[in-house]
């Protein structure tokens, strides 16, 4: 791109960045989020969501305890997760109300799943579990695809009281075995494989090599979906349909374990900046809650709407805003098994025209991608059921966020982007439809209690309108972590040594002078590629892993439809030359340790790396050479040709490929 057409491309995202879309008075009238919202006093709010939108064994006594780092909400209270998700609808009448309607990859496998149907299934599911040991309190892993399966599986764990961790199916099995390990998992929930265009993804034959790292795991259970081989070892793995079909639905006879407020729920585990992935901590109630009430005001939830989020229940999104808060809400959702463009690139636009979807949360990474395919697969849709867009994973930009809102939502509907992390449980900032004015690019308010903030080097906070700093958390949420698993001294080092009682969010962010948020990425060494967090560490560690590679650095680079594309800067050993296949065999060599989500997009061998005097990579230095930027101050490189030299190979590789 030449200078002047980079001065034009930034115009028009000024422009678009200026954009302001007031609420129409049509929404504001019946928006679930009235005028005066903001003006409720927090502790209020957040006592008569506990009490109203939860339902309790034994009431809480105390709404929060905070003592910095640690939280506790709903202190006092006894509560079943699955209760709250399944049992009350049904015994509150909604039996035959739809929790999901569930498609397949293969357009022909549907299922229409009600709450009454989704109580049946988490009973015998839970009866299945029990038979097999699993009880309150037993560690279990989940490893599986966008089946019905997945939030059965989860559910029927919490109607028991038995943590879990899912493990997103594109990790490899060292990725797997690790978690597996850290939880010290006893059992293992799987299948086959997953349905990938056309064709079964293995995920059972992944589950054995990651087994046999992990000794804890004592039992397997095999789900069959996709019909792939697989090896089966006796007395250890079990068929899903042998277990658990022949059990009983009866509710009653398997009741909901009452657990306390703050016993552990799931563990995530997420990218830091380090190699090792942090085990994220979310305990019960205030988990339940803070995505209950934020999914309820943000997608202005009502009983008749149709909720798709198309993220994977895989990550903290899905968690939140698939199974558990929807569910709390007695919310009818889509869950759809596949990639946007099997068999077609319109078929997230069929499955909404059909299932008259209402609310749409997606990332932007999908809506760019959407772009780049063209309106045209839209267009030939009837999506004017749509009445609220949502983002996340990512900062949007104001061009992504125009389009989605013309070509998706027709013009009509608010957009909202909506800020958050795995860490946080619950969306934190974001729009509330009917509401807020929008602003293509802006996540705008702090949900109501959320004491988001912009500080400066020193711990000050920035006041609106004078520039960007380091995005913090100045109090406790709901459902906020409660710590990392077995890890204090990592908790208390990542989130809140660099300010004192201040939670450290890892973004870059600046307050406008209407006091609306703009998040602009990551400040640390960690990478956000298609709204899937990545540390850079991580798979420099992966690179090193393999036995001809000397050295290894890792940036991101700006990519028009991933956001952010991991490049990586490899020397070999013994001064060898790199390759194209070389190049390959290493991208592959990522995707076997991590997965495939984390293979680089650029590889560039070179002979040296940039380092200062004591040896630290300069991955500054990297990033502008990966971004082709003008390189930033050289002077405290030891060997500055060095950084020519990358530039200059960078180049070559990058007209390379393309
Ligand atoms: C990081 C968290 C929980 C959402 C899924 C990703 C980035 C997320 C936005 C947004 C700008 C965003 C941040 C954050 N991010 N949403 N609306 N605008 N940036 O969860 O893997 O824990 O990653 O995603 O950089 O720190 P995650």
């Amino acid at each position: 791109m030449t200078q002047a057409q980079q001065n034009n491309q930034n115009i028009a995202a000024l422009l678009l960045e200026q954009r302001r879309y007031p609420p129409s008075a049509d929404f504001a009238a019946q928006a679930n989020a009235g005028e005066g919202f903001y003006d409720q006093d927090p502790d209020t709010f957040w006592e008569n969501e506990g009490r109203n939108r939860l339902s309790w064994f034994t009431p809480f006594t105390t709404l929060k305890q905070w003592d910095p780092p640690f939280a506790k909400w709903y202190l006092g209270g006894k509560i079943n997760a699955c209760y709250n998700c399944v049992d009350r609808h049904v015994e509150n009448g909604l039996g035959a109300k739809v929790a999901y309607h569930w498609e397949g990859e293969n357009p022909a496998d549907r299922l229409t799943i009600t709450y009454a149907d989704l109580q049946q299934r988490v009973v015998k599911a839970a009866n299945a579990f029990k038979h097999l040991g699993i009880g309150k309190g037993t560690h279990v892993g989940i490893y599986m695809g966008m089946v019905p399966e997945l939030p059965v599986t989860m559910l029927a764990l919490t109607r028991i009281g038995a943590p879990f961790t899912v493990v997103f199916g594109g990790f490899s099995a060292d990725s797997l075995g690790g978690r597996l390990n850290d939880m010290q998992c006893e059992h293992l929930i799987t299948q086959d494989g997953a349905w990938r265009r056309g064709k079964p993804n293995p995920l059972k034959p992944i589950a054995d090599e990651a087994m046999a790292m992990a000794p804890s795991v004592k039992s397997c259970v095999v789900l069959r979906r996709a019909g792939n081989e697989v090896a089966m070892t006796d007395g250890r793995d079990h068929w899903w349909s042998d277990l658990v079909d022949g059990q009983s639905d009866d509710a009653a006879a398997c009741p909901c374990e009452p657990m306390d407020s703050e016993d552990l729920l799931f563990l995530m585990y997420s990218s830091g900046t380090t190699g090792k992935p942090k085990g994220v901590v979310h305990t019960t109630a205030g988990y339940l809650c803070g995505t209950a009430t934020t999914h309820h005001y943000i997608f202005d939830i009502k009983p008749e709407t149709v909720y798709w989020c198309a993220a994977d229940i895989g990550w903290i999104t899905g968690h939140s805003y698939i199974v558990f808060g929807p569910l709390v809400n007695a919310a009818t959702s889509v869950m759809y098994e596949s990639t946007p463009d099997y068999p077609d690139k319109d078929r997230w636009w069929d499955i909404i025209e059909r299932y008259k979807v209402t609310v749409l949360y997606c990332a932007p990474t999908a809506i760019r991608t959407h772009m780049k395919w063209g309106p045209e697969y839209a267009h030939k849709h009837d999506l004017s059921s749509l009445k609220v867009l949502g983002s996340v994973g990512e900062p949007i930009n104001p061009e992504a966020w125009v389009w989605y809102r013309d070509h998706i939502g027709g013009g009509r509907t608010p957009v909202v982007d909506t800020w958050w992390q795995t860490e946080n449980g619950m969306i934190l900032v974001s729009p509330l439809p009917g509401l807020t004015t929008l602003k293509p690019g802006s996540a705008t308010k702090p949900f109501i209690g959320v004491q988001a903030a912009v500080f400066d080097n020193d711990g000050k906070e920035i006041p609106p309108g004078e520039g960007a700093g380091f995005m913090v958390v100045k109090g406790p949420w709901p459902a906020m972590l409660r710590g990392l698993y077995n890890d204090e001294a990592r908790y208390r080092d990542v989130y809140w040594s660099r300010f004192e009682n201040t939670y450290l969010a890892g973004d870059g962010a600046r307050v406008d002078e209407d006091g609306d948020f703009w998040l602009m990425g990551r400040i640390d060494d960690v990478m956000n590629v298609s709204g899937h967090r990545l540390s850079t560490i991580e798979i420099e560690s992966a690179l090193v892993d393999h036995p001809e590679v000397a050295e290894a650095a890792v940036t991101a680079r700006s990519d028009a439809i991933t956001g952010q594309a991991v490049v990586a800067y490899v020397i070999l050993k013994g001064g060898k030359d790199g390759s194209p296949e070389k190049s390959a065999e290493l991208r592959e060599h990522v995707a076997k340790v991590i997965g495939p989500i984390a293979k680089p997009a650029n590889i560039v061998f070179t002979p040296e790396l940039p380092k200062t005097r004591s040896g630290k990579i300069m991955r500054r230095l990297l990033k502008d050479v990966a971004e082709n930027r003008t390189l930033g101050d050289t002077t405290t490189l030891a060997d500055a040709s060095v950084v020519d030299e990358i530039a200059q190979r960078a180049k070559l590789e990058a007209d390379k490929e393309g």
